[in-house]
């Protein structure tokens, strides 16, 4: 009798379409054929008394000899490659980090400032609290619900400090999972962690249409049509502004009308909203959808990321939120959201949330904030239209007409994975395999030979 470990069948699988036969069994010493390895000749799928947890191994050998190599971020991944790119002109337009117009990391000359306001400050380096920095979760949640929110005023919000947008989507997966819920709907496509996220924390991940490839737009019929058909009680993920990766938002009146589904079909509205201010440059602006939805009465649950608009990538600076009915459902509420963080990260980090907190206390600072965040989302803008224009110039028949429609950060092309490899292979131009650029690494100075390896990988038509 064998114990093939899932990891192990993978293997042998693969070394069978290699070619490979037989297997060598170290813990038994003995050859036997692949074939019947995997076919079933085996009885238990759970290790008995006497099966070693080792599976194939024996107890002199490494631990992790069934590893497999897991494959690549699918994101984060694309910098490792492009980092050993030894070509002089290569581009990262994969991973969502602003660059300013030289092509280098940026930190808001407002995050400097507030920096060194704080080492001034002489700060110790005390555990925060579980739930984080009250004051910053204080000003995070007004940021996105307005100072004039009435469930914020009556104090039935309950809101956590977190790992950035990531933090805060798994912690609120479990807390989902934990109190019942067994599926959650995110848009189709949607940003590529959000399914193992959600997978991770114990959840099935359903899908509701969001984009039509054929017109670059928004599938509002079928997306309606979908939600209409979720179970009750459903949680439906939305991206509150700058929706990753298609840039395309409902209009107004289309949230409207998604909030009234939603509460036809007593759905849970779940924002994430990683991108605000930095989508049109304007915050009020993109927090409209969030605000709407309070205000029509949905009990919803929101994410907020620092990393986009601050630039505050590496801080991990997040908050989370859940609107209840009452101050003492908010409390229960938050005390469920720190039964959930304490054992998984403890308590968050502080220097990111310091520095949020810094610029959103003063009215000063939140004012160059406003400008040095419109400051991004116009020069990106700036890039779209010379984007577009240059292949449109270089004679694509090609609309690129979406390039420019689309917002935030990314500028969902439309390539397709053939041409995305190519663009890597041959001209060392790095986007995600669904043909995301992140219109953050576009410069003046790379623009046109993105343009032109665009033109060439997709043969001008
Ligand atoms: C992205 O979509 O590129 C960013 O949100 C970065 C990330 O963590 O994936």
């Amino acid at each position: 009798m064998l114990f093939l470990r899932p990891a192990t069948q993978t293997l042998l699988r693969q070394a069978t379409a290699k070619g490979a036969t037989t297997a060598y069994v170290r813990n038994r010493s003995i050859v036997v054929q692949v074939s019947s390895l995997l076919s079933g000749n085996y009885s238990a799928r759970t290790p008995t008394a006497n099966t070693t947890c080792r599976g194939f191994s024996d107890a002199s050998s490494s631990p992790w000899v069934d590893f497999p190599m897991a494959p690549p971020d699918p994101i984060i991944g694309l910098t490792e490659a492009f980092l050993n790119d030894d070509f002089s002109d290569k581009v990262n337009v994969g991973v969502g980090a602003y660059r300013c117009d030289l092509g280098k990391p940026f930190v808001l000359p407002v995050v400097r400032e507030a920096e060194s306001d704080l080492v001034a400050e002489d700060l110790d380096h005390e555990y925060s609290g579980i739930a984080g920095c009250p004051l910053f979760v204080n000003l995070a949640l007004k940021f996105a619900y307005g100072d004039d929110s009435v469930p914020l005023h009556e104090k039935r919000v309950a809101g956590v400090q977190t790992l950035s947008g990531t933090g805060g989507l798994r912690v609120f997966g479990e807390m989902l999972h934990k109190f019942g819920h067994k599926h959650i709907y995110v848009p189709n496509p949607t940003w590529g962690n959000h399914i193992p996220i959600f997978t991770n924390a114990g959840l099935e991940v359903r899908k509701y249409s969001y984009y039509e490839n054929e017109t670059c737009s928004l599938d509002f019929s079928n997306l309606i049509d979908d939600m209409k058909a979720m179970p009750e009680g459903s949680c439906i993920l939305l991206h509150a502004c700058a929706h990753n990766p298609t840039g395309m938002d409902p209009t107004l009146e289309q949230w409207k009308e998604i909030s009234k589904v939603a509460m036809e079909k007593k759905l849970l509205p779940f924002f994430d909203c990683a991108y605000q201010g930095f989508a049109s440059g304007d915050a009020r602006k993109d927090a409209a959808a969030i605000r709407m939805f309070v205000e029509d009465g949905h009990k919803i649950a929101l994410v907020q990321s620092f990393s986009k608009n601050f630039g505050l990538y590496g801080q991990r600076v997040g908050a989370l939120s859940v609107v209840g009915d009452t101050p003492e459902e908010a409390q229960r509420v938050l005390s469920q959201l720190k039964v959930c963080i304490r054992p998984s990260y403890s308590n968050p980090p502080r220097h990111g949330a310091r520095i949020v907190s810094k610029i959103l206390s003063s009215e000063e600072k939140t004012n160059e904030f406003v400008d040095q965040c419109m400051g991004m989302a116009k020069r990106i803008d700036e890039m779209r239209i010379k984007l577009k224009q240059t292949l449109e110039d270089l004679g694509s028949s090609r609309s690129w007409d979406h390039v420019t429609k689309q917002i935030g950060m990314f500028a969902y092309s439309g390539m397709s994975k053939d041409e995305v490899v190519a663009l890597r292979e041959k001209h060392h131009i790095y986007c995600t395999l669904d043909g995301r650029i992140s219109m953050a690494g576009v410069t003046s100075n790379n623009v046109e030979y993105i343009a032109r390896a665009i033109h060439d990988v997709t043969g001008g038509k």
